[in-house]
């Protein structure tokens, strides 16, 4: 038996993998299971109805047959639709990952900004209504590579991506006008600070990335000290579970980089 927190930590693909990584050196405690809903990838082309509904009907798999006390969705493209419904569904804590607009605009000196996200979440209201709460006197750009999510995943599984390509889709953050470069870049998906190595050795100049993943860990780890969490449960196999809902040969495939994120152990899931 075991009292150690448990999370459930869930993306549409290996993105959320950014910010397990800094759940796990916050909580290095904490017993983890990873969801990679592969099956429904990628969440950036789904229409909002099919999306709340895949999301809460994974949920309503995952979340009685783990009992965590706290879910992540590390996930712009879910969190910024589908946090109401998840909250008014499921009795735990639920920490989402939205773009930064906020710590960017608080960090930009040039007073222009770039938000990188999925397509989806570009169109959000939701991100509409963070750059007028938060940007409201920042020029800001909007970029949504159809593409991008997938190249990352691509490269996690050791796979070629060109710089032309990554060049391609990085280039319309990248704006200089009246005097003034974009200094900031949020990195509105989670698949993205995979491939930040790269963005930093091809942007046309230097800027800071805002990457949520330690303001997503320090916020989960304020709300498991805040809430009750439930008692003794059997203990998981492994810490670190990884689970994915497609591929019936992810885990195998990318059994050695997911070691590189703890990862010793996974199962495929099919949830139709
Ligand atoms: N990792 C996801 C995000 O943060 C989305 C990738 C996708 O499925 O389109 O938005």
């Amino acid at each position: 038996m075991t009292s150690k927190p448990r999370l459930l930590v869930f993306d549409s693909g290996l993105g959320g993998l950014t910010v397990h990584k800094a759940l796990s050196d916050t909580l290095p405690q904490a017993e983890t299971i990873y969801v990679a809903d592969d099956a429904a990838f990628p969440y950036g082309d789904l229409a909002d109805q099919a999306l709340i509904e895949r999301v809460c009907a994974v949920m309503g798999h995952l979340i009685p047959a783990f009992q965590p006390d706290l879910a992540v969705i590390a996930c712009n493209t879910a969190s910024t639709l589908v946090l109401p419904d998840l909250r008014s569904r499921f009795d735990l804590p639920f920490v989402g990952t939205v773009p930064a607009i906020k710590p960017a605009a608080e960090a930009s000196l040039s007073r222009r900004i770039a938000i990188l996200a999925t397509p989806a979440t570009v169109k959000r209201d939701y991100t509409q209504g963070l750059i007028r709460a938060f940007a409201g006197d920042c020029d800001v750009i909007l970029h949504a590579p159809a593409q991008l999510a997938m190249r990352a995943e691509q490269v996690f599984e050791g796979g070629f991506v060109s710089d032309h390509d990554l060049r391609a889709d990085l280039a319309p953050c990248f704006v200089e006008a009246d005097g003034r470069r974009t200094d900031t870049v949020v990195l509105g998906c989670t698949h993205y600070p995979l491939l930040l190595e790269r963005f930093r050795a091809l942007a046309p100049w230097s800027v800071n990335w805002i990457d949520p993943a330690p303001a997503i860990a320090r916020r989960a780890e304020a709300l498991l000290a805040s809430h009750q969490r439930l008692g003794e449960r059997a203990a998981m196999p492994h810490s670190h579970f990884f689970i994915n809902t497609g591929a019936d040969d992810l885990y195998s495939r990318m059994r050695s980089p997911l070691a590189a994120y703890g990862f010793t152990m996974g199962q495929l899931w099919p949830i139709r």
